[in-house]
């Protein structure tokens, strides 16, 4: 499924943490990868952080070649105007679903808008021609996949929010455009998660029938158990022991119960995930 990979350089470009000297935080996230002489946005957060990020991390944004959407929630695609202001990327991969309204509830009953904000839906529509709209296991530059919907097989797994594809509320929105990237490692599968609505057991139960089985070797992003039920929480700490996965970055929608249970209990495969944290994968 995967081409050949190159040596794969991550940086976190957004996140909802942030360390390092001007260093913005907000909730979202954005992931900044190198894959040989490719570079490949995978998200953009909110659009409050990524220019500043960018200047700070000296990673110029006219060096974007390809812009990859998880899903069409305003904190991944908020963005997308910064990201294309005078770039001109081969290709937006994105679900045709991340392109419809998204609304969430609020707890009075009201409901809010969060998909894709105007700035940067009026930036997407000066770029159609780039637009790649993918629903099913798409290989792209530099030995990245995209997996596309993710089969949501899980009985304790969820999309994680009363999420609505209406601002009446009425139905709800299955987030099928949610998808994560993956590469191959020598030491394993290297999974980037977006916000994991499709549930982050499912993602990578998946991406690992997608790749023959392979050994997962890390696992960074957004895990979207924010709110979750502690019987969830002991279900998907539980799977995610068994998965074995040698570096594990709980990162944005996890949430800081789920992320702290998740450091607690697997101390030696947690690592940080912060604006400014930089991966490295050799071929
Ligand atoms: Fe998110
Ligand atoms: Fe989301």
């Amino acid at each position: 499924m995967t081409e050949k990979t190159e040596k794969i350089r991550i940086t976190v470009l957004v996140e909802n943490t942030a360390e390092g000297q001007g260093l913005l935080a907000e909730h979202g996230l954005a992931f900044w990868i190198e894959a040989g002489s490719q570079c490949v946005l995978f998200d953009t957060g909110q659009g409050g952080a990524l220019l500043n990020n960018a200047y700070r991390l000296d990673l110029s944004l006219s060096r974007i070649d390809t812009i990859v959407l998880s899903h069409g929630h305003y904190d991944h695609t908020g963005g997308l105007a910064d990201a294309l202001r005078g770039n001109r990327p081969t290709a937006i991969y994105a679900h045709p679903d991340a392109l419809k309204p998204k609304f969430a509830r609020n707890q009075d009953g009201t409901s809010r808008s969060i998909g894709i904000p105007d700035a940067a839906q009026q930036a997407l529509n000066g770029h159609r021609d780039r637009l790649v709209l993918i629903d099913k296991p798409t290989p792209l530059t530099g030995g990245l996949t995209a997996t596309g919907p993710v089969p949501r097989v899980a009985d304790f797994e969820d999309t994680g929010g009363p999420f609505f594809l209406d601002a009446r509320c009425e139905q709800p929105d299955p987030l099928t455009d949610d998808q994560a990237l993956f590469f191959d490692s020598p030491q394993g599968t290297v999974v980037l998660l977006g916000c994991a609505h499709s549930g982050v057991v499912n993602t990578l139960r998946y991406v690992q029938q997608l790749t023959g089985g392979r050994p997962l070797h890390a696992v960074f992003g957004g895990m979207h158990l924010v709110g979750a039920s502690p019987h969830r929480l002991e279900r998907t700490i539980d799977e995610l022991r068994k998965l074995n996965i040698d570096r594990l970055g709980p990162a944005h929608c996890t949430g800081r119960t789920a992320t702290f249970a998740l450091w607690n209990t697997l101390p030696d495969r947690c690592v940080p995930c912060h604006v400014g944290t930089k991966f490295q994968f050799d071929p």
